[in-house]
This record gives C-alpha cells, structure tokens and sequence, in this order.
C-alpha cells in the first residue's frame, strides 16, 4: 500500500501530470520553432541572416532599359548576365536571394540525344503529364510569402498556332530567370478592354526575372503589333513557325480531335480542287502565310525584337534551338542538352526534370499526334501555294527555314 501523502503537500498524482502537460508543451513548442527555422532556411532566408553586404562585383548597364528587369544583353552577349544586376542583388542584401541552384555544370559533357531514363518507356506522356507543366516555377515560395511583383510581360510568344509554342514555353519555364503564364491569356486580341489589370495575371516575378506569355493568335490578330508597341516598344517577341503545310494538317488534326464531323482536309482546302485554287480563307491555310502576318509586325517593331525559332528545329535539336532563345532574351545559357533526353515512345525531346515537380516530363497526348493521311497531290499544291511566301518569309527573316528543299 502507498504512504500516505504530507499534510501541506499537493497530491502524489497531480505533479506528474503537470509536469507531463508542461513537458508536452515545451515539446511542442520546439517543434514548432524547429518547423518555422527549417521553412525559413528552405526559403533561403538563413544566408540573408548574418550574411554580409557584398562589394560591387563590376559596373556596367542597369538591366533591362525599361526598368522592368529584362535583363541587358543579346545575341552578342550570350552567357553574360548583367554585371550590374549581379552587383545589386548582391549589394542589397536580397530580402530573396535565388532561390534555386543555378546552371548545371557548362562543360560541354553530353553533347547528343541521351537515352530515356529507366522507368519511361512505354509511357507515351513521360510523366503522363497534361501539356501544361505543375504550376510551381521558380517563384512558388515567393509567392506563398507574397514576395516578387506582377509586371507585364517582358516578352511574348505570339505564334504561330501548332508552331511548337508549348514545347518552347514549357522548355524555356526550366530557367531560373523565367516566370510565365500557364494558360493562354488572350489579352491583345479577347480582353484588350479589360486594361492593364491584365496584369494580375501574370506570376510575381523577382528582379531580373523575365515575365513572359503566350498566346498563338496575337501573331495572326491585326491590332496585335499596335496593342503590344503601346504596352512596351521594348517586347520581346518569339514566333515558333513551322512548314507551313505540316502546320495546317497538324491545325486540321486537332479541330478533328474536337470535331470529328468535319469535312475532310482536302475539301476544305481548296475553293476549287480541279482548278487547284487553294482556299486562302481557310484558317488553317491562313496562318501560314507568315511574311504577309509578319510585315505587320513590323510597322510596330523593329526586325531585332522578333525571334523566329524553327519548329522543326525545336524537335531535332531542343537545346540548340533554347540556346538562341536564350541569347535573344538576354538571359545566361541555362538549358542546355542536360535538360532533355528523347522518349522513344513519344517520339519527341522531353525533359528530364520538369519544372516544379522534378521528374520526367513529355507534352500531353494532344501535342505530337499522328496526323491523318493527306492525299499527296493536294500537299503537293500546297506546297507550291507557299513557296513564294516562304521566299518571302526566309528573305525577311534572313533566314532559309527549309521548307521547300
Ligand atoms: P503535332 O501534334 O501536330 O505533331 P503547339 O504547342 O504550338 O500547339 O504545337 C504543337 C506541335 O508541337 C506538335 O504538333 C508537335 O509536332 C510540336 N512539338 C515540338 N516539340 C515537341 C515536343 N517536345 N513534344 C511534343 N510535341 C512537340
């Protein structure tokens, strides 16, 4: 049997159990304190702490004339990011240092296609991903800690519909200094009367973060140039083009996919098939007539602010093609070969990490589909019926994009 208790004294059970709920508290208490230190040193924020200010590292231009973070530089300048930008972030004392390690080693190892991963194939989709990567790029904790600012976009995909948009944009979302839209924002040719609160659209971006979208049909809208020049003569434009006749079977297979009722291709594309007159009209024929769509572009804007990248190139040669992206928009050469490896099931480039998620990545089901067969005389004429606007497109470009060998 138990003595028992002093007179005076608290009963024998009750110091325990205070004691326990005291320590339970501390306890939990720790791990919480614990919990908010290891958020805080993930957001990056332990190196801002003690961390000392750091002299200039060299002069040179503010980034991005129109003061919106576009960083300096060009096709001349490849890999240089701008010395003042890094002086800045660094001097600062960044509320937001980079929050994600920065380029893969660039010593050139790994130069061509790599093998799939383990694990993919027989996946169709890679990751069996939808076309539209996770929706966490650079900025995700930024966001939840509502740093950064929205600004209009500093540059913009405007074409062309089945150019390959998706490829590149997803691609190019890979850069640690790229934060883009997701979805198709339509603002310069649906929503231009809704204003500028456009803007609360885009992703909040940090300095020297590039903010871009894309909408395919902004290069095909007639008072798109007019619309972009009035918002910042400065934009950045990329055009993803392709064969022009691929570009229309390819335009015809999704509508196709959405209605399969419709007459078939052949039919549509001409207003008069014995005569071989081809239907101008037709949307699908239409958006391939690039230099009547481009010379409009440049009464807005000068030849240097639009970049062409090959749709066809994108596919063999994804990195090469990112490379020259890269370049026009002034940022460090980040993506390279290291990104992408090819599934063979898929039978196109996809990325080895997508941004976000960090796994494989393919495009979804409805990009690189198999296209229906098309009669070969009527792709013939229509071939014929581009050349001389290809011409046209390859001596305004300076560029022989290689459709009519
Ligand atoms: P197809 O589905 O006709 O083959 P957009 O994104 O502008 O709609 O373009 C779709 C086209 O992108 C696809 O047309 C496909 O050929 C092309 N493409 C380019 N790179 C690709 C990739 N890595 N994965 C899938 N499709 C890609």
């Amino acid at each position: 049997m138990a003595p028992p208790a002093p007179a005076g004294a608290h009963p024998t059970s009750a110091e325990p159990l205070s004691r326990s709920i005291f320590r339970k508290f501390l306890l939990m208490l720790c791990s919480l304190l614990t919990s908010l230190y290891v958020f805080y040193c993930l957001a990056e924020r332990c190196q801002t702490l003690s961390g000392p200010v750091v002299g200039r590292l060299g002069g040179g231009k503010e980034a991005g004339a129109s003061g919106r973070g576009v960083p300096a530089g060009g096709p001349g300048e490849p890999a240089a990011w701008p010395a003042a930008a890094r002086g800045k972030r660094l001097l600062q004392v960044q509320p937001w240092p980079r929050r994600r390690p920065l380029a893969p080693r660039e010593d050139g190892e790994v130069a061509a296609w790599e093998e799939e991963p383990p694990g993919l194939a027989g996946s169709p989709g890679g990751s069996g991903a939808g076309s539209s990567v996770a929706e966490t790029p650079p900025g995700t904790l930024a966001l939840l800690l509502d740093e950064g600012s929205k600004q209009l976009p500093q540059a913009i995909i405007i074409g062309v519909k089945k150019g390959g948009r998706r490829a590149l944009l997803e691609f190019l979302r890979v850069h640690p200094d790229v934060r883009a839209v997701g979805a198709e924002p339509h603002f310069f040719d649906r929503s231009y009367d809704k204003g500028l609160a456009w803007r609360d659209l885009m992703p909040r971006t940090l300095e020297g973060q590039i903010t871009m979208e894309k909408t395919p049909s902004y290069f095909v809208t007639r008072e798109a140039p007019a619309r972009i020049s009035a918002m910042s003569k400065d934009t950045k434009l990329l055009v993803v083009v392709r064969d022009p006749v691929t570009r229309a079977v390819s335009d015809y297979t999704q509508t196709l996919s959405k209605r399969p009722d419709i007459p078939s291709f052949e039919s549509l594309a001409f207003r008069n098939r014995t005569a071989g007159l081809v239907d101008r009209a037709w949307s699908a024929i239409q958006i391939g007539l690039y230099a009547e769509h481009l010379e409009r572009w440049l009464r807005h804007f000068p030849a240097r602010q639009l970049l062409f990248v090959s749709g066809e190139r994108l596919v063999r040669d994804p990195a090469g093609e990112l490379g020259r992206v890269q370049d026009f928009l002034g940022l460090k050469r980040i993506i390279s070969d290291k990104h992408f490896y090819f599934n063979q099931t898929k039978g196109f480039p996809c990325l080895k990490k997508a941004e976000g998620s960090g796994r494989p990545h393919c495009l979804g089901k409805t990009k690189g589909r198999p296209h229906p067969e098309i009669d070969g005389q009527v792709l013939r004429r229509l071939r014929d019926f581009y050349r001389p606007f290809n011409r046209k497109f390859y001596q305004m470009t300076g560029h022989d994009f290689g459709w009519d060998g």
